[in-house]
Order: C-alpha cells, then structure tokens, then sequence
C-alpha cells in the first residue's frame, strides 16, 4: 500500500487514531512542539519537525512550504494527510502531491471553514455540525469532500464537549477514508 505522511501540531489523538489503524506512515511532520511528537515516537514512527520560526505578518509561507515539501522528499510518500497541523501551506505541497493531500475539519464543510469551526458552529447557535474529510486545495478548507459525518449538538454543550465528541467520529472515520484513497491510489495504478 502507498506510505503517507501525517503533519499535525496539536496533541496528536487524530494521529494515533490513523498508526492505531495500521496506516503505513513513513514521517510525521511537526511545525512546533507539541504533544503529536511523543504519540509518533511511542510507535516508532521518525518525527521531523520544520519549526514555524514565526506566526506573524512576517512569517514565509512559501519558503516554509518549500521546506516541508524537501524535509518529505526522502521518505517517498503518496498521500499527506493533515491531523490538526496548525498552518495553512502554500502551493509547493499541492505541486508537489497534486490531489493527494488530505484533511480533517471539525465541520460540515462548506459550513464554518478556519480555526474556530466548534466555537463558531456553536455560537451559531446549530442543532448540528460534525465533520468533513476533504482533498486539501490552495484554498483553506476547500476541495473535494471524501466523506462527511453529522454530529448532534446537546444542550450545554461546550466548546470542549462538541469538539470532544467530533474528534471521536473524526478518528474513525478519518482513518477509514484515508485507507480506500489510499486503496483507490493503488488500483489505479495497478
Ligand atoms: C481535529 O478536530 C481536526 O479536525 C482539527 O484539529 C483537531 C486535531 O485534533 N483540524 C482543524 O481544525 C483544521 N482546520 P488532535 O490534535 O487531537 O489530533
């Protein structure tokens, strides 16, 4: 099967979820440290971490960009697949792996895209939102979805809570979908 690689900065619990499912990662790539690192060297999983020297006007979006493309170069991947990485990357990465970018966002996509899906979706005052695994584009929070799933929002929910119980289905589901691309990727070219 096609190796993926996993970039993610957060605490890591998509990413366990995806090497709990037996997906073949060769890398996971960190922008910080972060708690992500510990779950991919507790599996042996290599970790190399481009570090975001900055998250101000100055930061370089398409010289880091570049860096993250050369970093993953050696490890021969087919599919990135993006777990909570906390910056948005420029256009290397979709030349570099065209259509075979992947991701996972707290929200029925197209409905509240950016960092604050949960909080938004809740604020709005919805009796629904979930989550949205998606080939990954320029565009944040855009291109082809893959799969979709509603989560119900109960009454008193928190931020917390909400993004709690989507995490839960994204761990599934992510998993499963980024599996049958991967085995899509294979038959075709088989
Ligand atoms: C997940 O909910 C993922 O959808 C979200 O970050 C969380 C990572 O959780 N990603 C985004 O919001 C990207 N727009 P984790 O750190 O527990 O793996």
């Amino acid at each position: 099967m096609p190796r993926i690689a996993v970039l993610a900065s957060g605490t890591g619990s998509i990413l366990e979820a995806l090497l709990e499912a037996g997906l073949p990662t060769a890398v996971v790539i960190t922008d910080r440290a972060c708690a992500a690192e510990d779950v991919a060297l507790a599996r042996g999983v290599p970790v190399r971490r481009v570090e975001r020297a900055s998250f101000g006007p100055d930061f370089d979006r398409n010289a880091y960009t570049c860096d993250v493309v050369e970093v993953l170069a050696p490890y021969g991947v087919s599919v990135v697949a993006m777990a909570g990485f906390g910056t948005v990357l420029g256009e290397a990465i979709h030349r570099a792996y065209s259509g075979r970018v992947l991701n996972t966002h707290p929200s029925l996509l197209p409905a509240f895209k950016g960092w604050h899906a949960v909080a938004d979706a809740l604020a709005a005052g919805v009796d629904e939102t979930g989550c949205t695994v998606h080939v990954a584009t320029l565009e944040v929070d855009d291109g082809p979805v893959l799969a979709q799933e509603v989560v119900e929002v109960l009454p008193g929910e928190t931020v917390k809570t909400l993004h709690e119980r989507i995490k839960r289905v994204e761990r599934r589901l992510y998993p499963a979908t980024v599996r049958r691309f991967l085995e899509s990727l294979e038959e075709a070219s088989a």
